[in-house]
């Protein structure tokens, strides 16, 4: 099956004002009128999301960085799937190693995944392992992190859900950070599907994965090319327009 390259901008808690944020969105969306086969999302922090919404166009879309499960309710400092949505954000971040840091649990995920799908997001699951250690431990791990983070969602709406691989020992601001190879992320990619297509037999055909970790305009083709990835989620190099917009020019002409 044939599907679409996407690239993902995880733009963190940056830039500091709207106006930045404004900036660097319009850069891209004036940088990409050429691009017809790769999606392009841009994961912003809520406060920017409403003028984000009024400046997108069809080919940058909007993503959130989290999503509380629900519509409305007495959950002080939350935002939900549904607000977001209402407001034009189409993708959300979910399960990011810096949320699971602050004690989020994979039985957590899982609800916001199921939300996020209810209210029409796509949500894009990050998984990945701290440290590699020598007894492949993290393989375990990683299946463990998808096995909850999916358990009770139906086969019919899995063609929506993005995983992101996303070794947190290559994250760009971890310290001691090392790189990942290509290699890395094809061996973990072809496990990773394998748990999917045994779990959601040949509907996991259409899901996409993506690998995520420092990732950068000198990189990009290597891991798009080697890494059996549909994508890739960006941080750091996505705070760069024209950084960002070489690694959406790789993924464009790369097959
Ligand atoms: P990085 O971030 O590209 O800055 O390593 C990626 C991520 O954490 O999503």
């Amino acid at each position: 099956m044939i599907k679409r390259k996407i690239i993902v901008g995880n733009w963190k808690m940056n830039p500091r004002t709207v106006k930045e944020a404004g900036k660097l969105f319009g850069e891209v969306a004036k940088g990409v009128s050429r691009v017809k086969k790769t999606d392009i999302v841009i994961c912003a922090p809520f406060i920017f999301l409403e003028e984000l919404a009024e400046i997108r166009t069809s080919k940058v879309k909007l993503g959130a960085q989290d999503a509380f499960p629900g519509d409305t309710g007495a959950f002080t400092g939350e935002v939900s799937a549904d607000m977001l949505y209402e407001l034009g954000v189409r993708y959300v971040i979910l399960g990011h190693s810096e949320r699971r840091a602050f004690g989020e649990s994979n039985n957590d995920v899982n609800k916001k995944i199921k939300s996020a799908l209810a209210y029409g997001l796509w949500p894009i699951l990050c998984v990945g392992e701290s440290d590699r250690d020598h007894n492949h431990g993290y393989f375990s791990l990683v299946k463990m992190q998808l096995e909850k983070c999916l358990a009770g969602i139906s086969k019919n709406s899995v063609g929506k859900i993005i995983i992101a691989y996303e070794p947190v020992w290559a994250i760009s601001t971890t310290p001691d950070r090392r790189d990942a190879t290509a290699d890395d992320s094809r061996e973990m990619t072809i496990f990773i599907r394998k748990i999917l297509s045994d779990k959601f037999g040949k509907n996991a055909g259409s899901m996409r994965i993506l690998y995520g970790g420092s990732v950068n305009e000198k990189d990009a083709s290597e891991f798009l090319e080697n890494g059996g990835v549909d994508g890739l989620l960006a941080g750091k190099s996505s705070l760069n327009a024209k950084k960002f917009l070489e690694i959406i020019n790789t993924a464009e002409h790369i097959f």
